[in-house]
């Protein structure tokens, strides 16, 4: 768009962010994920007047519908400037009658065609509520529905929610309903809290369903008030424990998409990530790990619909200097390079090196490599204070990058040829793992 209207660049081979989800179509892969959002039908069409791809409904329950405390919702945990990096929540699912929500999307979906529309459900693990519930949805015309199988407060008390995600059974059962009663896709939304990802991913396959999305929100507690030794957000003095997510949760869930991805039972199984995705880049680097399309939260909570400005035009812009065309061009592209541990080269070398011009002498990295790492960093140089890598001591552990407050002072500089100062051995070029290595006994024997 930006080009179109550019003559100067209409040369340009415009990056195509057109998306194909389960053969669900929209204009961008930026879906609002199920949740406050997308509760209602004035929400839902601000935000596709804003730009948004699609959006997954705010979860459907059954009536009588379900009542949210009269209080505080949310917990908020901040960077030392007050930007917002995780957020805790102890909201339900939608406190409206069912047929409220099924009349706005029904009508959603007929003035917004171009748009994706999918349904987020969860009603009890019973064939007849599902069946009953998806015939309902499937009526409205709505693209696709989602399976809430995450939500870790309230509703896993009541049997639902992530009370399903955790046991695998439950879920390819409801799964293989929801495939036996609707022609419609069906999207398993699978929750963190749970040891090993891959297991509710193979359910969620072994019971037909078209895609999974990940990750709802993890168990928390995000604060404690010590006057009144309340956890927050307090009602009347207690707390309770509510689903965390924002910026905090994007690693959590961009391993867990990994995980799924470079599985072999299930690395054909299509993915919408989620968990915390507040730039473009984000979207990026889920994409490149395999996930399809990306949904978004709390990034629209804390800045409001038009966000969607920046997500479309920084993925775009970037795209374009990538040389990708579409998103399908970069999909994947980073999975086959994430490995178990034993598989990394152990013969690559790197070591830190100091840009001295760029240097403010803070010390910082200093004290971190003294106290912590290798004591590979100086203080004083010839008396005079000056930070300098000891490449004899150095194992290229990186931690002075981490806490350095320069950006780039500190880079870390592979070796490809001479001798490792630290070890005395000259660097080798091949690459050699943990598998074959002298010292795993495994190997040896
Ligand atoms: C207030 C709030 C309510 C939510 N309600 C739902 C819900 O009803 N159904 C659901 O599947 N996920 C719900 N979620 C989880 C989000 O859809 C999403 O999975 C999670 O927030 C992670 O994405 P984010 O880091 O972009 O926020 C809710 C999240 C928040 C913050
Ligand atoms: S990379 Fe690690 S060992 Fe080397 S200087 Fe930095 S903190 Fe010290
Ligand atoms: S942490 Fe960075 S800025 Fe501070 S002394 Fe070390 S290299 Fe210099």
């Amino acid at each position: 768009m930006l080009q179109a209207d550019n003559p100067e660049r209409e040369n340009i081979v415009m990056s195509d962010l057109t998306s194909n989800f389960l053969g669900i179509h929209s204009p961008n892969p930026f879906w609002l994920a199920s949740a406050p959002p997308t509760d209602k039908e004035v929400n839902v069409v601000r935000a596709f007047e804003a730009g948004w791809g699609g959006v997954v409904w705010k979860t459907l329950g059954e009536d009588p519908h379900i009542v949210n405390v009269n209080g505080p919702r949310y917990g908020a945990v901040y960077s030392s400037d007050r930007k917002l990096i995780g957020l805790n929540n102890i909201e339900l699912i939608t406190d409206r009658p069912l047929q409220t929500n099924l009349d706005e999307i029904k009508r959603v979906k007929r003035d917004w065609p171009d748009r994706a529309v999918v349904v987020s459900l969860m009603v009890p693990c019973e064939e007849s509520n599902w069946k009953n519930i998806v015939s309902k949805v499937e009526d409205t015309g709505a693209d696709g529905i989602e399976l809430n199988f995450g939500c870790p407060h309230g509703m896993s008390e009541r049997g639902m929610g992530s009370a399903v995600g955790q046991v695998p059974e439950y879920i390819e059962m409801v799964t293989a309903w929801c495939k036996q009663y609707s022609k419609m896709p069906v999207i398993v939304k699978l929750t963190p809290n749970i040891t090993d990802i891959r297991f509710p991913a193979r359910a969620a396959q072994a019971g037909g369903a078209d895609a999974v999305s990940l990750i709802n929100t993890v168990s928390s507690i995000v604060s404690v008030n010590l006057d009144t030794m309340s956890p927050e957000p307090s009602i009347d003095g207690w707390g309770s424990h509510g689903g965390y997510c924002g910026p905090a949760v994007k690693p959590i869930a961009m391993n867990m998409v990994a995980e799924i991805a470079r599985d072999t039972q299930t690395a054909n199984l299509p993915i919408s990530g989620i968990g915390g995705i507040t730039t473009w880049r984000d979207a990026a680097e889920f994409m490149s790990l395999g996930a399809g399309n990306v949904q978004v939260c709390t990034a629209a909570m804390t800045y409001g619909f038009k966000i969607i400005d920046e997500l479309t035009s920084g993925l775009s812009n970037w795209m374009q200097s990538a040389g990708y065309h579409r998103l399908d061009d970069f999909v994947g592209r980073a999975t086959p390079n994430v490995k178990d541990w034993q598989n990394l080269n152990l013969n690559y070398i790197a070591k830190a090196k100091i840009n001295q011009d760029a240097c403010i002498s803070c010390g910082r990295c200093h004290i971190v490599c003294e106290d912590t790492s290798h004591q590979a960093i100086t203080s004083t140089v010839n008396g005079e204070r000056r930070f300098e890598v000891i490449d004899e001591e150095c194992v290229g552990c990186n931690l002075c990058v981490s806490v350095c407050p320069i950006e780039d002072c500190i880079t870390m500089e592979q070796q490809t040829s001479g001798v490792d100062a630290r070890t005395g051995k000259p660097i080798n070029p091949d690459y050699e793992n943990w598998t074959t290595h002298p010292n795993n006994p495994a190997s040896a024997s």
